[in-house]
């Protein structure tokens, strides 16, 4: 079977993601989004639309004529809140709102392929079954577990999940199939320091939790360069300092947010405890009390032997030349689906050849068009030629 689209899928596929890039929607506000990736499955014809309760995203299936395993495939469909700059007829026309992460790329690879897998059926080429799930909400992390509380694995069971992102230090045609943890497992927080406010002239009266979140930033910059192995990668950064009111009042309430990662979960662990150690004994010394909120966990990407050994097989089946990529300290929630099923992340270059690579979340960032027949072909092949 080829899975290259023909022209004529080529042409829908790359108007579709003209459209959803010119219309981006923010995560949890897909609901334009949604009902046009629907639009287009029903014009094409044959799929069936799985009912899973969730207020954006959409899970549909096609049933091969032949025997065989069920694919699960995933591309994600949220915009980011930034001006896009890039000059092109299909400029983002919301404002603040632009495809800055590639995800309208990723659904219109994800419709190709679904043509694709749709030709295959006709020929009677497509054995058992594919999901194609169109994931709200993946830029914070939270839209795959959206799916999986509304019960997506109540309504698939895949043998096998599969979900790219484009990578723009990687030229069209080439594609990164690594093997071991490709992006990194996370942990955000928020850390709230109490104390009591007062007159700014009477510190010895009051408590305040504006010494006590300095002290405490200074000591968390140690976890990292004194709790942690150097053969390990693990970030912790504060990214959010907000507290006290005018210059003579001593502030009541510091609050803090960061995050903490790594490649490695049990390196996550250990700079994990540190933290918890050190804002609770911090604030104990300087007579605050603290809380530290902590978002959901999200673990590696994390593609095994098997795996990667399966998925460069697809990768070369799909015409695309293998490469290898330096994993990021990124985090993308495709990683929860590795409960469920085994998992592969691809990296799918997106920058033409002789082009500069722009960047993920920049306000230049644009995928290259014809990139769009690779990644097509790639989720096309994961299910074509799957199998150990
Ligand atoms: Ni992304």
């Amino acid at each position: 079977m080829n899975c290259q689209l023909t022209d004529e899928e080529y042409a829908l596929v790359l108007d579709f993601k003209r459209d959803m890039h010119m219309y981006p929607e923010l995560s949890r506000q897909e609901y334009e989004t949604t009902k046009k990736i629907r639009a287009f499955l029903e014009a094409a014809g044959g799929f069936e639309f799985l009912p899973v309760p969730a207020p954006t995203g959409l899970v549909a299936r096609l049933t091969g004529t032949l025997k065989g395993p069920e694919i699960m495939l995933r591309a994600d469909i949220d915009a980011l809140p930034q001006s896009e700059v890039f000059e092109s007829p299909w400029k983002s026309r919301v404002p603040n709102v632009m495809h800055a992460c590639g995800h309208d790329f990723h659904t219109a690879a994800l419709l190709g392929a679904a043509l694709c897998l749709k030709r295959a059926k006709a020929e009677s080429l497509l054995r058992g079954s594919v999901d194609f799930v169109f994931q709200p909400a993946e830029e914070g992390t939270t839209g795959a577990r959206t799916l999986i509380d509304a019960g997506l694995f109540d309504f698939i069971h895949p043998e096998a999940c599969f979900g790219m992102h484009n990578w723009p230090s990687l030229t069209t045609g080439t594609v990164a199939c690594h093997e071991g943890a490709l992006m990194s497992a996370k942990r955000n927080f928020e850390i709230l320091i109490h104390g009591s406010g007062g007159h700014g002239s009477m510190p010895h009266l009051n408590i305040d939790p504006i010494v006590c979140s300095s002290a405490l930033i200074m000591a968390l910059q140690t976890v990292v360069s004194r709790n942690i192995s150097p053969m390990e990668n693990v970030v912790l950064s504060i990214n959010m300092i907000e507290g006290g009111r005018p210059a003579n009042v001593v502030a009541d309430l510091v609050t803090i947010k960061g995050t903490v990662r790594s490649l490695s979960d049990a390196a996550l662990d250990r700079a994990i405890d540190r933290v918890k150690t050190l804002v609770e004994n911090t604030a104990l010394a300087y007579e605050c009390t603290s809380e530290i909120h902590w978002e959901e966990r999200i673990p590696t990407v994390f593609n095994t032997a098997r795996m990667r050994a399966i998925a460069e097989k697809c990768a070369l089946a799909a015409g695309c030349q293998l490469t290898d990529a330096v994993p990021s300290l990124a985090s993308e929630d495709f990683a929860l689906y590795r409960q469920f099923a085994p998992a592969f992340f691809y990296w799918v270059g997106s920058t033409a050849p002789g082009d500069a690579p722009e960047d993920l979340h920049r306000p230049a960032f644009h995928t290259d068009d014809a990139a769009l027949y690779h990644a097509a072909a790639i989720y096309a092949a994961s299910v074509m030629e799957y199998h150990d």
